[in-house]
């Protein structure tokens, strides 16, 4: 960004301040030699077919007093073996291409006083080599973008053979015509190159999703926080790495810290999701709504031997039992605030804070409030990826209850204890789970499949490593 836009921003003091500030990604996506190799394959694969393509114009020259003239020019084929992409650092990604060769078939017409002659020819191509160098950046919505920032061919030797009567005419211009046909080829090269990098690289870098809408309430903010990194090892790219409430986002009280990625890099693709990334579920899915749960007697599972109901409490509670006689008990389940948890070597942990607010249901169905429940526990989590997302599941260590409020009169909360334990272990928790286990989806790119996956703990990020599969259209 040039001063003089950065000026006309912070015209607007918040922007000013956006731009000034440092944003630390939440999410990190790291492309390692490895992916690259992949990336390699596949890019040349692609425009090995678009350099067959290649069309050349009919040229018509003189050499000496040859008048010559080349036409109907068509490319057989042309191979790029030996191929590599590097990171370079600061600067992005150099593909280096040698030793390509390619084969060429046309028609020869020439003309030297008054002697005329015709046929065909065959051009063999070999020492192709191809530099490339590809600049990184992200548009204004947060996508990648790639362009080709340089691209040399050089052709080292052109073998032309020439099919015709008259062969003591070919010696007269062979020399010219080759030298012609490489300048042309050279010079074409760069543009397929530049023509495949728009059309095909940039389309496809581009289809980074970044904002994926999760449900009908929370979407994740994917978009790149600046241009994608390269150093001497790998690209990286940071990612706002940011869930939000569809219905209505709200700036997240705290920033991302920095992420550092451990030097791992037998995975073609690691992503570093920070605590920050999984806190911001917590705070969108709040916000949401999302995070009530009700437990009402139909859910109780037949082989608890009990039903929810006000006799249930007779023995702790007898008073409960006077007011509201024979009356269907539901809970209801929420989190003052948003869960909060931390990452660290050991794994996910995090201490929510859930209200449990017990209600007898009144034969009119209207619901007299019983009493108010805190209950925290200690909760850790498995994650997992499983079709390009991320799942996951938690369990519980034991609950500590405490009674907030009562309508029914004061009682000891261990009383209820095992209750509490088996609506939240049977109930709650399986429900929960079913949902961590459709997952969130990472940020891939299309047709991008991952395996080998791998998944560790650090301390504020998760780290998961996986290999990576391009599935072409088809
Ligand atoms: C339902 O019944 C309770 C107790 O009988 C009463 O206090 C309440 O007003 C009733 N509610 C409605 C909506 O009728
Ligand atoms: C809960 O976690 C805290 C700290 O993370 C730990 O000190 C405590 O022992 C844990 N309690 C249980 C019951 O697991």
């Amino acid at each position: 960004m040039g001063v003089q836009s950065l000026v006309v921003a912070c015209g607007a003091v918040a922007l000013c301040l956006a731009l000034t500030t440092a944003t630390n990604p939440g999410f990190v996506v790291r492309i390692t030699q490895a992916g690259l190799d992949y990336a390699n394959q596949q890019g040349i694969a692609i425009l090995q077919k678009e350099l067959a393509q290649l069309k050349l114009p009919d040229i018509s020259d003189k050499s000496g007093k040859v008048r010559y003239q080349l036409s109907r020019l068509r490319l057989r084929d042309f191979h790029l073996p030996y191929s590599r992409i590097t990171p370079i650092s600061n600067v992005g990604l150099q593909v280096s291409i040698s030793n390509a060769f390619a084969e060429l078939d046309g028609d020869w017409r020439v003309k030297l006083r008054f002697v005329r002659a015709h046929g065909s020819f065959n051009l063999k191509v070999e020492n192709v080599y191809i530099k490339i160098s590809l600049r990184l950046g992200r548009d204004a919505a947060g996508k990648p973008t790639v362009s080709t920032s340089e691209c040399s061919a050089h052709i080292s030797k052109v073998r032309v053979r020439f099919s015709g009567r008259l062969g003591w005419l070919y010696n007269l211009f062979h020399r010219a015509i080759e030298s012609r046909l490489r300048k042309t080829l050279e010079s074409k090269i760069c543009g397929i190159v530049d023509k495949s990098v728009r059309n095909e690289l940039q389309k496809f870098v581009q289809t980074l999703p970044v904002t994926a809408r999760i449900d009908a309430k929370t979407g994740i903010d994917y978009s790149l926080v600046a241009a994608p990194r390269a150093t001497a090892q790998f690209l990286d790219a940071g990612l706002k790495g940011e869930f939000y409430s569809l219905a209505h986002r709200s700036t997240v009280p705290f920033s991302p810290l920095p992420l550092a990625l451990p030097s791992d890099h037998d995975r073609m693709v690691y992503f570093g999701a920070s605590s920050y990334f999984f806190n911001t579920a917590g705070i969108a899915y709040h916000e949401a709504g999302a995070l009530v749960f009700e437990i009402t007697e139909d859910m109780i599972p037949k082989d608890v031997g009990f039903s929810l109901d006000t006799s249930l409490f007779s023995a702790f509670i007898p008073q409960l039992e006077e007011m509201y006689p024979n009356m269907p008990v539901k809970f209801r389940l929420s989190t003052p605030t948003a869960p909060f948890l931390t990452i660290g070597p050991g794994g996910i942990s995090l201490n929510p804070i859930v209200e449990a607010q017990a209600y007898a249901i009144l034969p009119n169905s209207s619901l007299a409030p019983l009493f108010l429940l805190s209950l925290t526990g200690n909760v850790s989590a498995v994650i997992n990826v499983r079709s390009g997302r991320i799942v996951g599941s938690l369990d519980v260590g034991r609950i500590r209850l405490s009674l907030k409020d009562s309508a029914v009169g004061t009682f000891e909360v261990r009383t209820i204890q095992s209750l509490m334990n088996i609506l939240t272990s049977k109930i709650l928790l399986p429900r929960l789970n079913a949902r961590l286990d459709e997952g969130f989806p990472l940020p891939l790119l299309d047709r991008i499949q991952l395996s080998n996956i791998l998944v560790r703990f650090y301390q504020n990020f998760l780290l998961l490593g996986a290999d990576v599969h391009f599935q072409p259209r088809g």
